[in-house]
């Protein structure tokens, strides 16, 4: 009996908005895994914001969907049937075959998962490629040093809670914004954000005004848009900027910020990244975060979704201003 995947594909390319119309939902008979190769069913996929660029046709720092080809994206799942030594039946592996149940590849196209104690989730969110991208932006990017005062926008999703909580850990006084009020009772219940605004809620400016009359010396920018031009107002002399991602614009473009002339007499230091820019840092991200966790220190927030259907939904959600999600989104499968 062949072992059954629904999957989900890019059914078009959106224009603007996308909608569920884009997504279409298929099944496959999977092939019995070849010699080196294990049968994977996936328990948690993840849905993230910059699968909004890879709906578009054109070149990226990440290849396009496919239309009419399964979706991609990070996945954690375990091995159910191997003809690899290296990866039993009942091993942990994260992977980019995301978006279906299951699938078959090849040992070398998955990567064996050590959850040492720390929960599943955690590695598609905090410990993941998701905490790399707040640590990285931060003490990267934006060369963060303890004790400084830092903004960031987003605050309350999977990489803005992560940056949040690691600049508290070095001693940051930290400033965030998100959608909603119930976002605002999360970073300062959860997060212990020094100063908390909703972004929809008066000027940005004032805000950062309010929350750092002193200015900041860090914008961790997760919109661009209004926000961005808010905080090259605040920054102070030889402010830095991490460049990490503009949903405000990701499904019709915002204006750029109007006052970029600021950042040359404030000599500010705007740095785009991407992620991978910082995988040989993984080691050391880790070595950081995983105690960190497993003490306490550092919280893995998130929303669980449940089941396949949903996730289209959720996905298009994450891009609307005050969406219900805080933390990383992910989507079960199985246990
Ligand atoms: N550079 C990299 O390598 C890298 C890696 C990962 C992610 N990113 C980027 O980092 C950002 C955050 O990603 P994430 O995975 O952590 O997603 P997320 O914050 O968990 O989810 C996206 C959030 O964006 C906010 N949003 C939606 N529309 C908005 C708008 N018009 N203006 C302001 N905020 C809006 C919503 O929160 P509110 O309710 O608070 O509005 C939504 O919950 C994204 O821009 C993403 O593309 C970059």
């Amino acid at each position: 009996m062949p072992i059954r995947s629904r999957e989900i594909r890019l059914a078009s390319r959106p224009h603007g908005e996308p909608s569920l119309e884009q997504f279409s939902f298929d099944t496959v008979d999977l092939p019995d895994p070849g010699p080196g190769e294990v049968l994977v069913r996936n328990l948690f996929i993840s849905v993230d914001p910059y699968m909004r660029g890879r709906m578009n046709e054109g070149p990226s720092y990440v290849p396009a969907f496919e239309i009419g080809k399964a979706m991609g994206g990070a996945a954690i799942g375990r091995v159910v049937q191997s003809k690899a030594d290296n990866l039993p039946e009942g091993s942990l592996v994260l992977s980019s075959f995301g978006w279906r149940e299951a699938f078959v590849a090849p040992a070398g196209h998955v990567q064996a998962l050590d959850p040492q104690g720390a929960p599943l989730t955690a590695f598609l969110g905090t410990l993941g490629v998701t905490g790399l991208t707040a640590w990285g932006g931060l003490f990267k990017a934006a060369s963060l040093q303890d004790g400084e005062t830092v903004f960031v926008s987003g605050a309350a999703g999977a990489v803005g809670n992560v940056a949040c909580q690691f600049a508290k850990l070095h001693g940051c006084r930290v400033i965030g914004s998100a959608g909603s009020t119930e976002k605002i009772e999360f970073l300062r219940s959860e997060l212990n954000v020094d100063y908390a605004f909703n972004y929809n809620d008066g000027d940005p400016a004032q805000h950062l005004r309010q929350g750092a009359p002193e200015g900041i010396d860090v914008y961790f920018d997760n919109t661009a848009g209004p926000q961005l031009e808010a905080a090259l107002s605040s920054l102070k002399m030889r402010g830095r900027v991490a460049l990490c991602g503009a949903i405000a614009g990701y499904n019709r473009p915002v204006p750029g910020p109007r006052n970029l002339g600021l950042a040359i007499g404030k000599r500010i230091r705007l740095q785009g990244f991407i992620v991978t820019d910082y995988f040989p840092e993984l080691p050391a991200f880790h070595a950081e975060a995983i105690p960190a966790l497993l003490s306490g220190k550092l919280a893995s927030h998130e929303t669980v979704v449940e089941g396949l259907d949903q996730a289209p939904a959720a996905f298009l959600s994450l891009l609307h201003s005050g969406d219900p999600h805080t933390g990383k989104l992910v989507v079960r499968l199985g246990d």
